[in-house]
């Protein structure tokens, strides 16, 4: 009986770690959370200004567009895939009377719209990032800002990097597709 129950209790952990960490690898990459320091440094990078709107591809459990939201006066929009986070993410915005500020759209972001973003961060795979290049590059406005946690996007050049906290920055050039280097 024992081990019947320790049998059930295992299955059910690996059922939960398998909906959590792998199954969005299929569309992008699995669930790991960046640190609230290294948010806060992607977050102070990016010198957020009035009006700016933050897209964060693949948002998680909102912590990205939370903290934009909260401490630095951003309108954010988070896509999730993970339909867990997109519910979990829309409560905590709802407690943290946050709603009109964050917004949580629950779908795969290779399907949405990303042109009103002047803010991008992400923190995906190399590979994903990749495959994200042409649609960033068709879609957003000259001066966009692409922030990057662990992974680069090769072939553009970085504008700021903290190396330290692996951290991206790229800007979209004007009719270009491939950002150049501003600094
Ligand atoms: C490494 S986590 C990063 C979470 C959050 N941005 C952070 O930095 O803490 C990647 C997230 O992207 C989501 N994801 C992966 N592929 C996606 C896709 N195609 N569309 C939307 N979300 C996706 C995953 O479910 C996961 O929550």
């Amino acid at each position: 009986m024992l081990g019947l129950t320790i049998l059930i209790v295992f299955l059910i952990f690996l059922v939960a770690v398998i909906f959590f960490f792998g199954f969005t690898s299929v569309f992008g990459a699995p669930w790991l959370p960046t640190s609230t320091s290294t948010v806060h440094k992607m977050l102070a990078m990016a010198d957020i200004q009035p009006g700016d709107i933050l897209y964060d591809l693949g948002s998680g459990d909102g912590r990205i567009i939370i903290m934009a939201a909260r401490e630095f006066h951003a309108t954010s929009v988070g896509i999730e895939i993970n339909p867990f986070w997109a519910v979990w993410t829309r409560v905590k915005v709802a407690l943290l009377k946050l709603r009109g500020k964050v917004n949580v759209v629950w779908g795969n972001f290779f399907d949405q719209d990303l042109s009103d973003a002047n803010l991008i961060t992400l923190y995906l795979l190399q590979d994903t990032n990749s495959k994200l290049m042409p649609k960033l590059g068709k879609e957003l406005k000259p001066g966009t800002r692409v922030i990057s946690h662990e992974f680069t996007f090769d072939g553009w050049n970085p504008c700021k990097v903290d190396y330290e906290a692996n951290i991206y920055m790229y800007r979209i050039a004007e009719s270009n597709d491939v950002p150049k280097r501003t600094t």
